[in-house]
Order: structure tokens, then sequence, then C-alpha cells
């Protein structure tokens, strides 16, 4: 018997012994194969803290993101309500092992109430709208200050329709095109030790990225504090090509931002944005040929950022297995996806290893 294999058998009678899963002795730490090149998240719900899945997430990563904690419908629901629970455990659990945290996410259209565009039953005016947020912003990032290292201030802001530039949400209907810029001063007046990002999905498309870029090269000129671009990367074994990943990456770079990945997850169908039924015989077993194409496509992306480690800071999952993911529910309700790095038992899975050997 080697050595390795001694110290595993070893490691699992101990960690046995005292009722915890070995697993996190197991592998070699994700965190740590990318040591020389940027920080490795994962974003996680509150109630997986006391559950197993705490201990792959302690040995794995070095930051974390709330999955839905933080979204302004769940931490800010009503005027003047504030629901800390879940984004405060969290924060708890991460300053207590060492972990970083991103914060995510200030301002998007989605999941937020919709008290805030509203004023007695009429729309909300452009002043109101302003002063509620900024008071959203102030109170949240300041209740976080020093332990949220960075956030996602502004959420997908640009269209996914490219006759339209920005997305036409009810921040942009009501306070104007100069909302981004506003709330960006608003978080920088709150923390200004804090780095801030705008996060978008689709970034990689080549017309989606050129949108996106001119609006960021358009803040940037008008001196907003802007520090990086968040590539969500909510990607397929189908997309983004080598080709439009290198390109994105490098735009958004030229600008100085940093890049954050900060959603990566890799759909083992093509993507698709409205909710739908499974479709009677829709297969959602992962096949081996689909297999082999996820791990080539999780290899070529990791290969891409590991040569773009001068730009990239930080690269954060979302989620952590996919016991638990958003795509086991959308956009095809209950249909299986195979998107993270571990399994549905919690193992690693091939993908895991073809990120690990290099
Ligand atoms: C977007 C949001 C995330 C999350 C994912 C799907 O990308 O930024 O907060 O909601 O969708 O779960």
């Amino acid at each position: 018997m080697n050595k390795r294999v001694i110290w595993k058998l070893l490691a699992f009678s101990v960690f046995s012994a005292v009722g915890v899963k070995s697993y996190a002795a197991e592998e070699k730490a994700l965190k740590e194969y990318y040591k020389g090149h940027f920080s490795i998240g994962c974003a996680m719900p509150a109630f997986i803290i006391n559950k197993e899945e705490a201990g792959l997430i302690k040995h794995h990563f070095s930051t974390i993101t709330c999955e839905n904690e933080m979204k302004p419908g769940v931490i800010h629901p009503a005027e003047g309500v504030y629901n800390w629970e879940g984004a405060d455990k969290i924060v708890e659990f991460a300053m207590k092992n060492g972990l970083k945290v991103r914060g995510h996410v200030l301002v998007w259209h989605e999941q937020v109430g919709d008290w805030f565009f509203t004023d007695n039953g009429k729309p909300a005016s452009r002043e109101l709208l302003l002063k509620r947020v900024k008071e959203h912003i102030t109170t949240i990032m300041q209740r976080y200050k020093g332990k949220v290292y960075c956030w996602d201030v502004l959420n997908e802001a640009i269209d996914d329709d490219s006759t339209n530039f920005y997305r036409k949400t009810k921040w942009y209907e009501i306070i104007g095109e100069d909302y981004a810029e506003k709330v960006f001063q608003y978080a920088h007046e709150a923390d200004p030790e804090a780095l801030l990002f705008y996060n978008d999905y689709n970034e990689n498309r080549p017309e989606k990225r050129e949108r996106i870029y001119k609006f960021l090269k358009s803040l940037l000129e008008k001196g907003v504090p802007v520090h990086g671009m968040g590539m969500q990367g909510h990607y397929s074994i189908f997309e983004p090509t080598e080709s439009d990943l290198k390109a994105a990456i490098e735009k958004y770079a030229s600008l100085g931002l940093q890049i954050h990945f900060t959603e990566i997850d890799i759909s083992v169908y093509p993507w698709e944005k409205h909710h739908r039924e499974k479709k009677p015989g829709e297969n959602d077993e992962l096949l081996p040929d689909i297999e082999k194409k996820q791990v080539d496509q999780y290899n070529m992306l990791f290969r891409v950022m590991r040569e773009h480690k001068n730009s990239i800071t930080n690269v954060t999952f979302w989620g952590l297995s996919d016991r638990n993911t958003w795509l086991n529910y959308y956009p095809v309700r209950n249909r299986k996806n195979y998107p993270l790095l571990f399994d549905r038992e919690l193992k690693p899975k091939k993908v895991f290893f073809s990120i690990t050997d290099f």
C-alpha cells in the first residue's frame, strides 16, 4: 500500500470516528491548485451551514457569495424592513472560517419588492426612488463594512435584445439612464474600501459584449467608481467558444477593470431563458458523450482563465454540487442538470479533475 492510500484510510477512520465525513481530507483543495492564479469561491444558501456541504465549502473555497440572502427582495422586503437573518448567518460562517465574502446584489430588476417603485398606489417619482435606493445601498453596505470585500452593485442592466441598449427596468424607466451612475456613487460613499462590480450574463456573446463594454466605458469616462466586471459565466456545453471567451475577458480588462467570474455553472443543455415544463420523453440523464463535452468545456474555460490570471482575481461557482442548483428547476421544471463540480453525493466529478490537472 502506498503512503497516499494509507493516509486516506487513516484520515477516513479518524474522521469517521468523530462523525465527520472524510471527503474534506480526500482531495487537495481547489483553492490550493489555484493559489497562484485567483481566489476561488462558491455561492451558498444559509441552510447548508449545518449540513455536510459546509465542510466541503470550507475545504475547497476561499470566498463565498450568498445565493439569495442579500438580494433586494429577501434582505429588504418592505420599506424600513430589513431581514438580516440569512445574510448575517452566512457572513458569520465566513468570518469564523476565514472566507472572504462577495456581496450579491444591491440593484437588480428581479427578486426586488415592488414597494420600491410605488408610492400610495402610484408610480414612485425619480426623487423618491433615488432616496430609497440610496438608503438601501447605504444601510446594507455599512452593516457589512469590513466583512464584504466587494459588491455586485448593479446586475443585468443591458438588455438581451440588441435593439434595446439598456434593459427597460423600473429602475431605468423611473430614474432614467443615469440610475447606473447614481447607484455606483452611493455604493462608493457607503464603503469607499469596497470593490464595486457590474455583473451580467451572456457577457461572452459578441453583440451583447460590445454593449456592455460601451456601457462600462461611458461610466468610467464619467468618473463613476466601477472597479470590476462580473462575468456571470452561466455557460453550457455549447457555449462560449474559446475565442468568444478570450475576446470578452480581454475587452473588459482593456478598460482597466478587474474581472471576476461570479456565477460559473456549465449546463448540459442549450441556453433557454423562459420557464417551461419538461417535454414527454425529454431525457435528463448524464450520458457519457455529454459528460465528455462538459469535461472539455470546463477544461477549456479554466485553461483560458489561467492564461488570463493577470486580469482575473476571483472565480466563483454558482453552487457547490448538482444536488442543489437552480438549473434543476430552471428553465425546465424538474429536469435534472449536472452543472457543477460535485455530484449529488458530493463526490468530485470528472470535471473537478479536469480543472485541477494542469
Ligand atoms: C442571475 C443572478 C443570480 C442568480 C442566477 C440564477 O444570474 O445574478 O443571483 O439568481 O441568476 O440563480
